[in-house]
């Protein structure tokens, strides 16, 4: 489409009260702009996103995700305000499509009503029970007049509940001809994007307003949005996921990040959080477990499992309390309670309850690798760097230490039982 898309992620966003830019704050795993981008991306190849404060870390945040965006940077020194951040940019096309970088629910078929409405301006407006921080819209007559904000509104302003969502559409040659002339001389010392209407209302041009909704145009300024801008985005993931047949049970209580991906039939119990870059393919995942980066094929993980990034399982069967960390399990079976770090481990192998892989020696990691068919016991240290050849019995409570250990052996290390005659009564005394 013969659109630009402007996306405004200059600023500070003093509200969130944060040491990090408000545009990078996450929702279901990823910057709040991504969103933005990602539905603007949807409609044109001219996505321009303005930077400044915190740019670089923008910048980079940005760039693992999407390849062709142009970033300008504002002058927010001399021309702060969201007129400012539109001074330096340079539109490929007629169309400009103005967006704020704080509303990561839009979609990309809200956007395409603004292109439809043929007036000189469409701008986007929401009636709000509580308008608290908005600007607010002075509509006569189906015309927006102007646009005034919360700090310059007086008494009577401030009682509008019809505000600026923050989303317009202008012709190019529009915002030439007054972008130059804003001034100021406001409350904030701001240049305002909104003053821009006001100034092409008074030159007779037609400014329609229209009329959208909070779950799609909701600004994101404090802590408490982002929390409930976060519910709106999970809540459309997961019904996303349904859609295509992934049975989630007790959906409202499972965390699904925007990277989690699904392939055939899969089951989430309740309270599951699937993190990062996850792909869960033909797998149960039950109750409370967490997985994060890792891949899923086949398998069943939980309850109250935790696999870490980088953990690939296979035709495997995770228990509760069992911890995995960079390792590739393929055909396992770790029923209970063990840590597997750093770990490869082929078919047919069991792990007994409490292995752990002692992966780090407080300075580096090593490798634990384990063959097929074997037998760990409950109560196994592998103190890597380890290998295990295929067809391996380790006994109950070893301590296998570093090295390489070939086929068809058993490997136990215990210390002999001793039985002290009398030591009970001896150390409690008597009737005890
Ligand atoms: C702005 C609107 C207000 C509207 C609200 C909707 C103006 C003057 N006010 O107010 O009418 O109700 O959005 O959410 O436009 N930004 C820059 N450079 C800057 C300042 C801001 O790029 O110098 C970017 C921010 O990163 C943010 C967006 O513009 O993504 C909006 O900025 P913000 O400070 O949140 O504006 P509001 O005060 O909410
Ligand atoms: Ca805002």
């Amino acid at each position: 489409m013969n659109l630009s898309i402007v996306i405004l992620a200059a600023g500070k966003g003093s509200r969130m009260k944060s040491p990090k830019a408000k545009v990078l704050h996450e929702i279901s795993g990823r910057e709040m702009l991504y969103y933005s981008i990602k539905a603007a991306l949807e409609i044109t190849d001219d996505v321009i996103v303005v930077v400044a404060h915190q740019k670089d870390a923008v910048i980079a945040a940005m760039k693992k995700y999407f390849d062709h965006l142009t970033f300008v940077t504002q002058d927010v020194e001399n021309f702060p305000g969201t007129g400012g951040a539109m001074m330096g940019v340079r539109p490929r096309y007629e169309d400009v499509l103005v967006l704020n970088g704080d509303m990561p629910l839009i979609t990309r078929s809200s956007i395409e009503k603004f292109i439809a409405n043929p007036a000189d301006i469409v701008m986007s407006v929401i009636p709000l029970d509580n308008p608290l921080g908005y600007g607010r819209v002075i509509i006569e007559n189906d015309q927006v007049l102007r646009i005034v904000e919360e700090k310059d509104a007086t008494d009577t302003e401030k009682e509008i509940n019809t505000v600026n969502a923050g989303v317009y559409a202008f012709k190019h040659h529009v915002l030439q001809t007054y972008l130059p002339r804003l001034s100021n001389a406001n409350a904030q010392r701001e240049y305002y994007l909104t003053d821009v209407i006001e100034m092409a209302r008074n030159d007779h041009l037609s400014i329609a307003p229209l009329y959208v909704e909070e779950v799609e145009f909701k600004g994101v300024n404090s802590k408490n949005d982002l929390a409930q801008a976060e519910i709106i985005m999970m809540d459309r993931l997961r019904r996303a996921w349904m859609d295509v047949g992934v049975i989630l049970q007790l959906p409202e209580t499972i965390y699904i990040e925007e990277g989690v991906k699904f392939e055939g039939e899969c089951i989430v119990e309740n309270g599951v959080r699937l993190c990062g870059n996850t792909l869960i393919s033909n797998s149960h995942i039950k109750a409370h477990s967490v997985i994060e980066d890792s891949v899923v094929k086949n398998s069943d993980v939980g309850p109250l499992a935790h696999l870490r990034p980088l953990s690939v399982l296979e035709d495997t069967h995770v228990g509760n309390f069992v911890e995995v960390k960079k390792s590739t399990l393929t055909g396992v079976k770790a029923g209970h309670l063990s840590y597997l770090g750093d770990a490869t481990i082929d078919k047919g192998t069991n792990i007994g309850a409490g292995t752990i892989t002692c992966n780090y020696d407080g300075v580096k990691k090593y490798q634990t690798i384990i063959g097929k068919n074997v037998f760990v016991g409950s109560d196994t240290q592998l103190v890597a760097p380890v290998e295990i050849a295929d067809d391996v019995m380790i006994a109950a409570g070893t301590t296998v230490t570093a090295g390489k250990y070939e086929s068809d052996i058993l490997i136990l290390s215990r210390t002999p039982i001793r039985k002290v005659a009398g030591f009970f009564t001896k150390f409690f005394g008597k009737g005890k």
